[in-house]
């Protein structure tokens, strides 16, 4: 086949997955579901068990619960934040879905952020899909993140993905914004074990922003400061050269919350329930999500304030509106240790 008709077949795909995507968003919920009850009456496990979309729609029918109406809340303010906010947006590709994971049997899309919790789920993930059995907290790290150990939405056709994503329940996690940074930082560059990213942006950052770096630091990178980080991530040049790293990217631009319909907003400062409710809904109740022992909210956040300390109010501010999407659209507010004014 020629280059130039393969050129123009993949244009049609990409313009007709766009459209499909354009119609799925703005179609009105209630006929959306309509249409989905009918699709999925007849396929959904035969039609013993309602799907986990239509468990959801159910809980919003009825008096909800308290947790439900959390929900439902804090999916209306996404959708109201992403219409004041975004403006005409480019069209989706199958690529821009690499990060949304798919489990057919469950009928279910869990669109993963690095640094909130995106282990401990896909360890669950596996287990539900059979891919893993027991424990879903014994399951080895290097198995959850082996290439190709969860299907992508990425890998499947246009259609594929339309059908999927009108019949599933969508779902992520989100963090507040520089607390996630903040774990980032301290994970990839400030712990011994972080070899890896310390010698592919570590030594990166020491070269472009450390006048005089010894030779040691410009080999390893491994003593990369919380603001030459910060310096790294403002820096015009970062976002030219390639796509920011997913463990510091922002949520918004892995999962494009005001593009794809988002059932659950799951937040990892209410991990435990969030991820209960998300269970519960797909009728796994009995399969625990795994909780580590974790640090109280109050240490983390004065972790996070003496990171920022001792940054410049003209950087944190830059910082800020760097992240403002993930800030508004989650409904975080700006943590009241930066100085902004
Ligand atoms: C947004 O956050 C505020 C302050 O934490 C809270 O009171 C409110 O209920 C939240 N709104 C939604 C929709 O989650």
């Amino acid at each position: 086949m020629g280059r130039r008709c393969c050129w123009r077949r993949r244009g049609l795909v990409v313009a007709s997955l766009g459209a499909a995507f354009l119609l799925l968003c703005t179609a009105p919920r209630a006929l959306r579901l309509a249409f989905e009850n009918r699709a999925l009456g007849s396929l959904w496990l035969g039609g013993e068990r309602k799907s986990p979309l239509q468990l959801l729609y159910d809980l919003d029918q009825n008096p909800p619960s308290l947790l439900a109406e959390v929900h439902r809340q804090r999916r209306d303010l996404l959708r109201r934040t992403c219409s004041r906010l975004t403006r005409r947006q480019h069209l989706l590709r199958p690529e821009d879905l690499r990060h949304v994971l798919v489990d057919d049997a469950h009928g279910l899309l869990y669109c993963y952020v690095p640094k909130v919790a995106c282990t401990n789920w896909k360890r669950v993930l596996l287990a539900l899909s059979g891919r893993a059995h027991g424990d879903p907290s014994a399951i080895p790290a290097h198995q959850v993140h082996a290439p190709g150990s969860l299907p992508s939405l990425a890998d499947f056709s246009p259609a594929e993905i339309n059908r999927r994503l009108r019949a599933y329940l969508a779902f992520l996690f989100v963090r507040e914004p520089f607390e996630r940074l903040a774990s980032a930082y301290r994970n990839k560059f400030a712990r011994p074990y972080s070899e890896a990213f310390q010698r592919r942006y570590g030594t990166r950052i020491v070269r472009r922003l450390r006048p005089g770096a010894h030779a040691d630091a410009l080999a390893h990178g491994h003593d990369v400061r919380f603001a030459e980080f910060l310096s790294y991530l403002l820096d015009p040049r970062t976002r030219r050269d390639e796509p920011f790293n997913e463990h510091w990217e922002r949520a918004h631009a892995l999962c494009h919350p005001c593009r794809l319909r988002y059932d659950v907003v799951g937040k990892f400062e209410t991990l435990a329930e969030d991820a209960a409710f998300v269970l519960d809904l797909v009728g796994e109740s009995k399969l625990s999500f795994p909780t580590p022992p974790r640090p109280k909210a109050a240490a983390v956040r004065d972790q996070a304030a003496r990171l920022f300390q001792d940054i410049s109010p003209f950087y944190q501010r830059r910082l800020f509106d760097l992240y403002k999407m993930d800030f508004l659209l989650f409904n975080y507010s700006a943590p009241s240790y930066l100085r902004l004014h």
